[in-house]
């Protein structure tokens, strides 16, 4: 499939942005998609849409830096179990559904969905971020991947009841709109890090710490959403990082807003010289809730 033919594949499940009534290419075969009251949005060169309805600018966003350094570090062995432990979830919680959606919100380069969608073979996958960047690197993680931008924190352009799984990892919230774009049973994976996710990092890098109730904060949350029943996995680990390996687990995040690339890596260097090798501990909660 190539980006066109997996967007196509999920055209059904996206709505305008503006009126939220149902789009299709307009006119059918073409490149633009327009829905019955005129409002059109272009599909990219690189196979994704943008669906924004003018309320989102000034957000901040994955820049191209950004999601480059995302790459490298979810292709590290940490992040690879981590990316294999939410396909497994979302696998077994899909079943035997048939063509089933799989929605990653806030889906960055689209390798969880990759994997996702390598675990679930006829999943469809859609990868949904307000970077541009993140949209065209999704739009090319799988071949039946299809990616938008879109702003979470507004209604998502998406019909009711058209995913069977929602992916959530380290992103945005918005468990409100997760639960109506979910049908009936449908299953929100949410992953969350917990207070000792890479700690040995938080103070050497200057990163922002994890607050102790942020589990508790996410159970309230999904709760609030009225999803009912909540399963809970932790994934925690231990692995000796190399200093590109810490550079790119900073530079991928908030941090690589207000710090200087070359501060980064000073810094990294800085604790690299410190020891042989630098041990850093990844723990994360995978929390199941189903609608
Ligand atoms: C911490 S990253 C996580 C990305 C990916 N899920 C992963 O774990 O590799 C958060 C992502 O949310 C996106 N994002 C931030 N604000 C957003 C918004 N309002 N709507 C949609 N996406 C947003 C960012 O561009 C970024 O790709
Ligand atoms: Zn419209």
């Amino acid at each position: 499939m190539t980006p066109r033919t997996a967007l196509d594949a999920v055209l059904t499940a996206l709505r305008c942005p503006v009126c939220a009534g149902p789009i299709a290419a307009t006119p059918p075969g073409s490149s633009v998609l327009g829905c019955p009251q005129g409002h059109r949005f272009d599909i990219a060169r690189q196979g994704y849409v943008a669906l924004l309805g003018g309320r989102s600018a000034g957000l901040s966003s994955d820049t191209a830096d950004m999601i480059s350094a995302r790459r490298a570090a979810l292709s590290t062995p940490p992040y690879r179990a981590l990316r294999e432990a939410v396909a497994h979830a979302v696998a077994s919680e899909l079943g035997e559904c048939s063509e089933p959606l799989v929605l990653d919100a806030g889906c960055g380069t689209g390798q969880y969905l990759a994997s996702v969608l390598d675990q679930c073979a006829d999943a469809r996958g859609l990868g949904v971020d307000l970077s541009k960047y993140a949209a065209r690197s999704a739009a090319r993680c799988h071949s039946r991947a299809a990616a938008i931008v879109a702003d979470l924190w507004q209604p998502w352009p998406l019909a009711d009841a058209c995913a069977d799984a929602v992916l959530a990892v380290f992103a945005p919230r918005g468990y409100e709109e997760a639960r109506r774009v979910l049908r009936d049973d449908g299953t929100l994976v949410v992953v969350t890090p917990r207070a000792d996710h890479l700690r040995e990092l938080i103070d050497p890098m200057g990163m922002l710490g994890v607050a102790d109730d942020k589990h508790d904060q996410v159970l309230a949350a999904l709760s609030a959403a009225g999803f009912g029943s909540v399963t809970v996995g932790t994934v925690q680990r231990s692995d000796e990082w190399s200093c590109d390996d810490i550079v790119n687990a900073v530079a991928m995040g908030p941090s690589a807003f207000h710090t200087a690339p070359e501060a980064l890596r000073e810094r990294a260097r800085a604790l690299c010289d410190r020891a042989p090798a630098v041990t850093v501990t990844t723990a994360v909660d995978v929390t199941v809730a189903r609608s």
